[in-house]
């Protein structure tokens, strides 16, 4: 298994209730002139840089912070995360998902449906060896953890507090680490809601819903369905793989799922057309028909080269340190891998049982985490809490479509797919993706009708 199919399983976002000090950050160092390629005339501003996370500033985390295109001292500030462990929330979340901008050529064309437009959106490349964010000792990429993750998340926030003109927050993560973070994250006037887009919750139950997806949407015979929830199943598969020991059964059914889903289908998104030349893994001319498509499929080669640029480092103020080249998810950092299977829907409830507010929304064509197995986690944790359904299942409306299918439990806990849309729900489907983000930010019930 590659390591690029773990890219962004998890999305955590948490909205923050913090007002930012625009008019002290005017002269900041980190504030953004001008990113080559944007548009003109923008009506934010953008800042990025580091934050040291250490006593002796070895290592520095990298973030791009994106004000709120209307009345950002008045917006909340949402901070982003993609998953992986190990990809980018520069170059996955702000690139391709929900940013500003996205990359073509030599141009950045505008989002239309950045979800800046609702918020001030922090961007972290989390943790150490992420993307631009670096340790000058490169013995800190060996046997990184969720544990590490987040107590450096921790560190930077107290480090925000005190360097930083620009946001005055304080935040956590939870998911990642969470244990050195619970307190911080209990306290609800810090934190005002959690939102999290296909997550791994539970890695059995997660993993195990991908057979009978990949089955019902035609991507796999009878028989290697069969082979698939019986002789060796995914969540056993990942074990062993992670263990080292695939044993020759599980091996067996493996290449007869890949053979049949083909490398030619993007399991991201089931519904989408691959990205020809990063198939093939050779620079191919793409092919002409792609332009005019909805969706540029091969938005992350761009985006790799758009953030090697020197003219875009320097622009963004980052730096490459111990590594040659900026990539979408590291391949230096030696990550605890079996942290995937500690379950974090635990943490989810205690978030609940504190008060805050939990969305879990499934991009509805994704086969990784399929919306199976986040709806039935999230079924079972509301009845473990005891919460009644507030909102019963239904549709939920943008424009005159129907944007997915949502349900709510206890006012507090709530569930929504996101119709045709992708793992990374904001890429493919930004306009319902920002309707939902909206609702969820001011507290109010998706639209039941158009
Ligand atoms: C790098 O980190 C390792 C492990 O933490 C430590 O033993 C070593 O002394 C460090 N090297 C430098 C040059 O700081
Ligand atoms: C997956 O396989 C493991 C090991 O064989 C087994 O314990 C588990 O019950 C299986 N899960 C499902 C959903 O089939």
């Amino acid at each position: 298994m590659c390591s690029s199919s773990w890219k962004t399983m998890a999305v955590a976002l948490l909205l923050i209730e913090l007002w930012l000090t625009i008019e002290s950050s005017l002269a900041h160092p980190d504030k953004i002139v001008k990113l080559p390629g944007q548009p003109p005339r923008l009506s934010f501003q953008q800042f990025s840089g580091y934050v040291t996370v250490d006593y002796k500033k070895h290592k520095a985390l990298f973030y791009y912070f994106v004000e709120s295109e209307t009345d950002p001292a008045s917006k909340p500030l949402v901070l982003w995360l993609n998953g992986g462990p190990g990809c980018s929330s520069l170059g996955v979340g702000a690139f391709s998902e929900n940013g500003p901008f996205r990359p073509n050529g030599e141009f950045l064309v505008k989002n239309d449906y950045s979800w800046n437009r609702e918020a001030n959106m922090l961007y972290l490349e989390t943790p150490i060896g992420v993307g631009f964010s670096y340790s000058t000792n490169t013995s800190s990429y060996e046997a990184v953890d969720d544990e590490i993750t987040g107590t450096g998340i921790c560190i930077l926030q107290e480090k925000a507090m005190q360097d930083s003109d620009i946001f005055h927050a304080s935040f956590c993560i939870p998911g990642f680490g969470v244990t050195p973070c619970l307190q911080v994250l209990s306290s609800p006037n810090v934190f005002r809601s959690l939102q999290l887009g296909n997550p791994v919750l539970e890695f059995a139950t997660d993993f195990n819903s991908r057979a009978e997806y990949f089955w019902s949407h035609g991507l796999i015979s009878d028989s290697t369905y069969k082979m698939f929830t019986s002789v060796c199943n995914y969540s056993r598969y990942v074990s062993e793989y992670y263990r080292d020991s695939v044993s020759p059964s599980c091996s067996k059914v493996m290449s007869q799922v890949s053979r049949e889903t083909s490398k030619f289908v993007d399991k991201y998104d089931v519904t989408l057309d691959v990205c020809i030349s990063s198939v093939l893994s050779q620079s191919m001319a793409i092919n002409p028909q792609q332009v005019s498509e909805r969706l540029d499929v091969c938005v992350e080669d761009k985006i790799v080269n758009y953030l090697n640029r020197k003219d875009v480092q320097k622009a963004l103020h980052a730096r490459l340190v111990g590594v040659r080249r900026w990539t979408v998810c590291s391949n230096i950092l030696d990550y605890q891998l079996l942290n995937l299977e500690m379950p974090t829907i635990s943490i989810v409830g205690s978030l609940i049982k504190s008060g805050i507010p939990v969305l879990v929304y499934s991009g509805d064509q994704d086969s990784v985490i399929p919306l199976t197995g986040s709806r039935s986690l999230v079924s079972r944790l509301a009845k473990e809490l005891e919460l009644e359904t507030t909102v019963p299942y239904r549709v939920w409306f943008e424009g005159k479509q129907v944007g997915g299918w949502t349900q709510v439990y206890g006012n507090i806990l709530s569930f929504a797919t996101i119709r045709g849309a992708s793992h990374e729900a904001p890429f493919s489907q930004p306009e319902r993706s920002l309707m939902l983000f909206k609702s969820f930010l001011e507290g109010k019930p998706l639209p039941e009708v158009f």
